[in-house]
């Protein structure tokens, strides 16, 4: 027995994302989590697309930086995967233990998963009872494509970096948000007093939305959307005919001098985008509608975004910062940086309390 095993066991997340190296460390007291490393490291344009890493020099050179900032405990890692990589399904099936489930879980995937089998990586998660027939059991299937874990996995490698841990965004979102809930009073609340409540959890980052939405604090609907905050870049670019960078200043810096007509057409695209998920959700589940909505990534942190979009959907929006929960040292971290950017590190907070899994 290692009476100090708790210590190295710490697990660091490592969000690998298409515009930045987020990594991101938690320590666990009785009074709470707190913050014990972090770092950002920029990505070069292009160095992954899509999920693929295009430029592994790049990649494990910005690794090493992120390193070199955080200085975490461990090399030992969680990332999560997202995007088209990753198939998450929700499927109802006769109950039965983990244990059974495991000699079935091919056998379902087969049916629910578009791609070859022996392509992915196979987990699954059971809910619990199916609400409408206790005989059946809600069970989450995910499959991601085994050449892009085994890619993020190489990479990491490279910077010395050991995988322990396999997520997937949504769920990472879902994590960090449970862990805000549990000292949020109005989510709290609402997820276990009202008989029907959902509330979509929307991650905007650079090219990918995920939305994870919850009916009475159960996934019912998952998926990942490619939008985000470089669509704005983009209307920028075309309306104040600028490259790239200047683009990304003009909307970080100075978001007032941007044309309302390139503000007003990201606004479109994102609305229907978020729309079609809403709609998709509401199709199963016409009688609980989703009222709120909970905002973070880096494409929230756009200026009244949760004005913007309660006005245009019609359901209440909250910018979330983890960092409202999670105890910072002021000597180590500066807290103004850190409540200005919390929103972005959800899913890297989410990845972290992976640490803490029984
Ligand atoms: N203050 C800000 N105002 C507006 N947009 C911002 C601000 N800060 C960051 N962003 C935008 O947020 C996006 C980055 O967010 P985030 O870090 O969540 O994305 P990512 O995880 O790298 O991307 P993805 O998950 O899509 O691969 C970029 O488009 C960036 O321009
Ligand atoms: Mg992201």
């Amino acid at each position: 027995m290692n009476l100090f095993s708790k210590k190295d066991d710490s697990l660091i997340a490592v969000d690998l994302s298409s515009t930045a190296i987020k990594m991101l460390e938690l320590s666990k007291s009785r009074s709470g989590y707190e913050l014990k490393s972090m770092a950002i490291v920029p990505l070069p344009r292009d160095a992954i697309v899509e999920n693929t890493v295009i430029d592994s020099m790049a990649v494990s050179q910005a690794l090493l930086d992120a390193i070199d900032v955080a200085r975490p405990s461990s090399r030992r890692i969680a990332f999560a995967i997202s995007g088209n990589s990753v198939i998450i399904k929700t499927a109802q099936v006769a109950n039965m233990s983990e244990f059974e489930f495991e000699s079935e879980v091919e056998f379902e995937a087969d049916q629910h998963v578009p791609y070859d089998i022996d392509d992915v990586y196979l987990d699954f998660q059971i809910l619990g009872p199916t609400k409408e027939d206790p005989e059946m059991m809600d069970v989450v299937l995910v499959a991601c494509k085994r050449e892009v874990v085994d890619d993020y996995q190489l990479v990491m490698g490279e910077a010395g970096l050991e995988t322990t841990c396999v997520d997937c965004a949504v769920f990472a979102l879902e994590n960090a948000s449970e862990l805000m809930g549990t000292t949020e009073v109005d989510m709290v609340e609402s997820f276990e007093e009202e008989a029907e409540y959902a509330v979509a959890l929307i991650n905007i980052g650079a090219n990918l939305i995920n939305i994870n939405i919850l009916k009475n604090g159960r996934m019912a609907f998952v998926r990942d959307q490619f939008y985000g905050g470089v669509n704005l870049t983009e209307e920028i670019q075309k309306e104040h005919v600028i490259g790239f960078q200047a683009a990304e200043d003009m909307k970080i810096k100075r978001f007032q001098e941007i044309s309302s007509e390139a503000v007003e057409r990201f606004y479109m695209g994102l609305t229907s985008e978020i729309v079609r998920s809403l709609d998709f959700y509401a199709a199963n589940n016409a009688e609980s509608p989703v009222q709120a909505l909970y905002l973070s990534g880096g494409g929230a942190l756009i200026p009244n975004i949760t004005e913007e979009l309660s006005q245009r959907l019609g359901i209440e929006a909250h910018l979330v910062n983890p960092f409202s929960v999670i105890k910072v040292n002021p000597k180590k971290f500066d807290l103004a940086y850190l409540e200005r950017i919390g929103p972005m590190m959800m899913v890297p907070v989410g990845l972290a309390l992976r640490s803490f899994d029984e």
